[in-house]
């Protein structure tokens, strides 16, 4: 029977959705956890009963110029800026521009790009904006 690519593709994410998501705990014992810099997006994950996303940007950043994703592939300069979701990495579009198996590995690595903590916000961690928020120990100024 012939099946296109793309189909066969989203057969094979619905598949892995299902299973991932109802495997529990044991699929997600290994998770990494976010650095200085990193970009976590929690836009839909947490809803969707997936781990948030941690993009490491310093990472990247190192691998490619910021034209490549901000300018050529439409990524917007905001953390969590960005509606991204499978159907669209599976089109090709975002994080699967990159992340098919080609230029990078592919989509059905579900953990390693779903690899935060439950209920992290969006956010670049570590951020200026982060330590504003953060309780800081100073004495009282006199
Ligand atoms: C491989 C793709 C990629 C490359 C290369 C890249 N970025 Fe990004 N950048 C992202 C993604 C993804 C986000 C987060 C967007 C989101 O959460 O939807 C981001 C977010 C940002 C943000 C927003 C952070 C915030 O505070 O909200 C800035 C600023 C930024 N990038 C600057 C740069 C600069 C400067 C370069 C080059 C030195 C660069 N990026 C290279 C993918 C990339
Ligand atoms: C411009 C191409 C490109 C885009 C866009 C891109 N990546 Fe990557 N990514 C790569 C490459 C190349 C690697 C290294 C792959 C390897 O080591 O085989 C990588 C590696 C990674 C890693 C592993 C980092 C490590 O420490 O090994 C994660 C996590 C990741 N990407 C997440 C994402 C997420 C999430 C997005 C979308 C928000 C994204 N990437 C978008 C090219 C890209
Ligand atoms: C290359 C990185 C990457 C990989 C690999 C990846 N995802 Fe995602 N996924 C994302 C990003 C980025 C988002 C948007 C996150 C947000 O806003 O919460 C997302 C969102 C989601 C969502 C919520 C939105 C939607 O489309 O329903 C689900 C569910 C999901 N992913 C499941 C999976 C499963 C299951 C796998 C493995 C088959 C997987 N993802 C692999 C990057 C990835």
């Amino acid at each position: 029977m012939f099946t296109s690519r793309p189909l066969r593709r989203l057969l094979i994410f619905y598949g892995l959705l299902f299973g991932a998501v109802y495997a529990g705990a044991a699929v997600f014992s290994t998770s990494a956890h976010a650095e200085y810099g990193d970009v976590i997006i929690n836009n839909y994950s947490d809803q969707a009963g997936m781990r948030p996303v941690i993009f490491p940007h310093w990472f990247h950043r190192i691998r490619f110029r910021c034209k490549v994703c901000h300018t050529d592939l439409g990524f917007k300069f905001k953390a969590g800026g960005n509606d991204i979701n499978m159907l669209k990495i599976f089109d090709g579009e975002y994080c699967g521009a990159c992340h098919n198996g080609e230029i990078a590995w592919g989509v059905e690595n579900c953990v390693l790009c779903h690899s935060g903590k439950p209920g992290e916000r969006t956010r670049v961690h570590n951020s200026t904006a982060d330590r504003l928020v953060a309780p800081v120990d100073r004495k009282p100024q006199r």
